[in-house]
Parts: C-alpha cells; sequence; structure tokens
C-alpha cells in the first residue's frame, strides 16, 4: 500500500485529478470505478478545470459508479446520479451510454445488481477506482461485517451511515437501502486510490495504517490488493 500525504484538500484533490487524467491519457478506454460524498468533489473540480484549459477526451472512458440509493429516481437531488451529473458529467464529454450508476429505482434491485456486475465484467472489469472512507470505514456502502468476497448486492444502511450523509437530503430522509459494489468487486479493480481527507476521517485512517485486517473494518480489505495508493490529508 502506497501512502502519500497532501499537506491540504486542494493539493490532495490535485494529485488525485492527475492520477485519473493520466489514466484517460494512456488509455482512451480506460474504465473508471468512480465514488461519491464530499471528498471527491475537488477532484472531480480540478479534472473538470484541466478538461477546460487542456482537452482531455473522455469519449471513450466508461465509468462505473460505486453506489446508490435504492427507492429514488435518477433526477432526485440526493441520488448519486445526480450528484455525478452535478459534479462531472455535466462537463465532460463522456457518452452517457458508457456512465454508468446502479438504477436504484430498478423494479427489482436484487436482478438490478446481476445486471450491474455483467456489466462490469463486459467492460472488462475495473482498471482504476477511487474510493472515498466512510468514518466507520466503509467503502462504497460495505458497512463492518461485509465479507471481502461480497459482490454487488442490495444493502441496509446503517444509522451512523444515514445520519452522515442526511445534509444531502432536502428533508434528512435518507433511503434505508442502498446498491453497493461488493468489497470482492472492488478488490478486483487493477488499481485502488482511496482518498480520505479531514479531521473526521483520522481514526478511520489510522487504524487503516496499523495494518490490522478484519471484516470489521471494510477499508483493511485493502490490504489484500497489490496496487493501492491512499492519498490523505488534513
Ligand atoms: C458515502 C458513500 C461512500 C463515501 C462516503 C464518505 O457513504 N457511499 O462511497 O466514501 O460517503 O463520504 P464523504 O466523502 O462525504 O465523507
Amino acid at each position: 500500500m502506497n501512502w502519500e500525504r497532501l499537506d491540504t484538500y486542494a493539493h490532495l484533490s490535485d494529485r488525485a485529478a492527475s492520477i485519473l487524467l493520466d489514466a484517460i491519457r494512456t488509455d482512451p478506454h480506460a474504465v473508471l470505478g468512480l465514488p461519491t460524498g464530499r471528498t471527491p468533489v475537488g477532484m472531480y473540480d480540478c479534472v473538470i478545470t484541466e478538461c477546460t484549459h487542456n482537452y482531455h477526451c473522455f469519449r471513450d472512458v466508461r465509468t462505473f459508479n460505486l453506489d446508490e440509493y435504492v427507492g429514488i429516481p435518477h433526477d432526485h437531488p440526493g441520488s448519486y446520479a445526480a450528484y455525478m451529473e452535478q459534479h462531472l458529467f455535466e462537463f465532460i464529454d463522456i457518452n452517457p451510454a458508457n456512465a454508468h450508476i446502479p438504477d436504484g429505482a430498478a423494479r427489482d434491485p436484487r436482478a438490478e445488481c446481476v445486471r450491474y456486475e455483467a456489466a462490469i465484467r463486459d467492460a472488462g472489469g475495473l482498471g482504476l477506482t477511487f474510493l472515498g472512507l466512510g468514518r466507520n470505514s466503509h467503502i462504497g456502502f460495505n458497512e463492518p461485517g461485509t465479507p471481502f468476497t461480497s459482490r454487488t448486492r442490495v444493502v441496509e444502511l446503517s444509522e451512523s451511515t444515514r445520519i452522515a450523509n442526511e445534509d444531502l437530503f432536502a428533508d434528512h430522509k435518507v433511503p434505508t437501502r442502498a446498491i453497493t459494489m461488493g468489497i470482492g468487486t472492488i478488490l478486483e479493480s487493477r488499481r485502488i486510490v482511496l482518498l480520505a481527507s479531514g479531521a473526521n476521517k483520522r481514526e478511520a485512517v489510522e487504524r487503516l495504517r496499523s495494518g490490522i485486517v478484519e471484516e470489521s473494518f471494510p477499508a483493511s480489505a485493502l490490504w489484500g490488493h497489490p496496487d493501492v495508493t491512499v492519498l490523505v490529508s488534513d
């Protein structure tokens, strides 16, 4: 596991964006795993700025988001589909057919999970996946106790995760379930970059750094992967 400490959130965002842009420059058909949450907002801003100044082509890039809430439509302002539109997709030349997000409004969410796994497989698997870190160390929406072999599935969100994401819902009504890539799905990505910033992540970061691997601490699964970079800032 490679650790990089950046002195500010702005530098962390800049570094993450340059990893992403290098990847699509090297391979214009790159397959990216993408996160949501507050942490990657700066990375997406830097990607957009770079793309405006210095053209970067997303035309053949395929993206797979890590997760989505169940029971809300794509255009709900709290959905991760709306988040991705607002923070990235609206500003880049990605083909909408290549930008995948689990359909949280699917009539059969379990079938949607099977379809999503197959879509990742059909794309040749994830090449480079960015992750945020939950305060309780969740990755995607894989809460503590998730088996490291888990695949894309429907999960119940923990109370603490729902509270942490409450302000993203105007009515504070955070859905109780989500579709998330499994830890096993994430670990098959050829390269992984984890972003963690801020005092509220310090404890989870220190625990990850300790190297103790256990299912009660989902991010520790990353120790089993050969190419992980952790970008940390205050
Ligand atoms: C949500 C997302 C995670 C994300 C986490 C941390 O629960 N499902 O993928 O990593 O929040 O978010 P933040 O960056 O806002 O702290």
